[in-house]
């Protein structure tokens, strides 16, 4: 029992002030839980409704790409400048250390590699999502690849079920197939189903025509994978040309970690993401940081 002793009696009962209900900022998601949103609310900035998340997990279907050789060494010193840290559980448990305080996006797939068929994945166990404190699972979906189509929105639907549940945001991750035409027509098509079936947010690929229309039909937010690795303007002329289109940031990994000056990159990229910088501008900024 509390001490009663010295008690003060509760008056501040705010009249003729309404308790507030705000809208919550991210598009689509209004009606989730308390949990999904507060979730989001770590990967996306509240004040700019966007984020950079920093993609290294890649060995799970690569292994040891270049610049991922040593995610202790090149990764680590990335995170504090990034939103989100998006990685496998394998490299969360070696690797990163747990004193870190970015959310994680992690990768909650996995099966097959690029040495055979891509994508016939098979989810984590909720439990093991839980276990490593994940801010968002993130689930690939190949729409269009007959050979892992069912199985991969199965998957998306599985996670999704299981990230009410819980609390947990998905993000539906459009893997394209060697033989998928990457335009617009198949981003919508791939982003909408990945929305439809309940992913809280998705990662696709820019498109130099019609992206802003994959945006516009998306009705969750958009982030977009850097893909491989272009000259350092290059990319952060794609960064802003989807955030400028509608993106409400990116999930990139190569165009970072196997940039010249990936720290310099993180910091530029940020800011074409959250300031508005333009792509000439933020390219100075990369070359002038050390
Ligand atoms: C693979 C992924 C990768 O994380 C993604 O492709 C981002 O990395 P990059 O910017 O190197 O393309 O989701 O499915």
């Amino acid at each position: 029992m509390a001490d009663m002793d010295g008690f003060k009696e509760a008056e501040a009962y705010g009249f003729g002030k309404p308790q507030e209900n705000t809208a919550f900022f991210l598009k689509g998601n209004e009606n989730r839980g308390w949990g999904v949103k507060n979730r989001l609310s770590r990967i996306f900035n509240p004040e700019t409704g966007r984020t950079v998340m920093l993609a290294c997990d890649h060995g799970f279907i690569m292994g040891p790409t270049s610049g991922l050789e040593r995610i202790d060494l090149t990764i680590n010193p990335l995170i504090e400048y990034a939103d989100c840290l998006m990685c496998t559980r394998g490299a969360l448990r070696s690797v990163i250390p747990p004193t870190m305080s970015k959310p994680v996006c992690l990768r909650a797939d996995g099966g097959t590699s690029i040495l055979t068929d891509l994508n016939l994945n098979r989810v984590y166990d909720i439990e093991d999502v839980i276990r490593v404190n994940a801010s968002a699972m993130a689930v690939m979906v190949a729409v269009g690849d007959k050979a892992s189509e069912q199985m991969t929105t199965h998957n998306l639907v599985h996670t999704v079920d299981m990230g009410e549940k819980y609390g947990i945001p998905v993000l539906g991750v459009t893997a394209v197939g060697k033989d998928m035409v990457r335009d617009a027509r198949y981003f919508r098509l791939a982003t909408r189903i990945c929305a439809e079936n309940g992913a809280s947010f998705v990662k696709t690929y820019y498109t130099e025509e019609g992206f802003e229309t994959v945006v516009a039909q998306c009705p969750v937010p958009i982030v977009i994978a850097g893909g491989k690795k272009l000259p350092e303007d290059k990319a952060l002329e794609l960064a802003y040309r989807a955030i400028q289109a509608g993106a409400a940031g990116v999930d990139m990994g190569r165009n970072v970690f196997q940039s010249e000056k990936p720290l310099a990159m993180m910091q530029a990229i940020s800011a074409v993401v959250h300031k508005g910088l333009s792509a000439k501008d933020a390219f100075e900024l990369y070359n002038d940081a050390k």
